[in-house]
């Protein structure tokens, strides 16, 4: 697979997207769930947080004047090189195998496919943020996804992921339709899963309204892997 993984039609599809400017998912605002929970997903004395399908969220910035060390994985070259311009950072880039890498103080991002990277070569992490990553894969990825996620994991790290709910007769993914057995039953053969709250969103998205869903539900989980 190269960095920028045509050949695969799930990645060129995320690359196109980002050429066009197609990235309707991505918020101005700091994630509301990440503010609420912060304090349960890493310490105060900080850590690091890995970040899957990170694309160009504010909420990298966000963690990183919290004293936090992120690590985010992101296909797609442009919402790399977007995220660094629109926030000022000034990263050394290399080639590191698969992986461009960019690194700055408190921000390592590899940019490349999320399941090519290696574990070991990132180091153990305390936690792991996933605001549409899972929901970001078809349903034959995200078994595979949920491994890979923790393989990254220390012992007692946590995962703060937000699903999401509706009926997928009436709409196709991406974002899909995660249900919340899917995720227990996914993570609960390494972790302690625990559904924090759910949020109704079923107006907050234009494509929801348009495909006819009258019910759209974020479903918010902690995850602490076992020790
Ligand atoms: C729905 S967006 C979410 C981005 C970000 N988490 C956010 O909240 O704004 C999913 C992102 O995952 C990236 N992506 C998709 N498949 C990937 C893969 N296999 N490895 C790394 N990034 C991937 C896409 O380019 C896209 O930026």
């Amino acid at each position: 697979m190269t960095p920028d993984g045509v050949d695969d039609p799930n990645h060129a599809m995320w690359l196109g997207r980002w050429d066009e400017g197609r990235i309707g998912f991505h918020e101005p605002l700091v994630n509301g769930w990440l503010t609420h929970c912060a304090d349960d997903l890493v310490h105060a004395d900080g850590g690091v947080v890995l970040i899957p399908l990170c694309g160009k969220t504010v909420d990298i910035p966000w963690l990183i004047a919290r004293d936090v060390s992120v690590v985010g994985v992101e296909l797609a070259k442009r919402a790399v090189e977007d995220l660094h311009a629109e926030n000022r950072i000034e990263a050394a880039v290399t080639t590191e195998g698969a992986q461009q890498v960019w690194r700055s103080p408190g921000l390592t991002i590899y940019q490349g496919d999320f399941f090519a990277l290696d574990p070991s070569v990132v180091g153990p992490c305390d936690a792991v943020w996933d605001r549409a990553a899972m929901i970001a894969l078809p349903p034959e990825q995200r078994g595979a996804y949920v491994e890979h996620v923790m393989r990254f994991l220390r012992p007692g790290a946590r995962v703060l992921l937000v699903a999401l709910v509706y009926d997928e007769s009436k709409m196709d993914g991406p974002p899909y339709a995660v249900p919340t057995a899917e995720v227990e039953s996914g993570f609960s053969r390494h972790a302690r899963v625990v559904k924090i709250g759910t949020r109704d969103v079923t107006t907050g998205n234009p494509r929801f309204v348009r495909s006819g869903l009258d019910e759209v539900h974020e479903v918010a989980f902690l995850i602490t892997a076992r020790e």
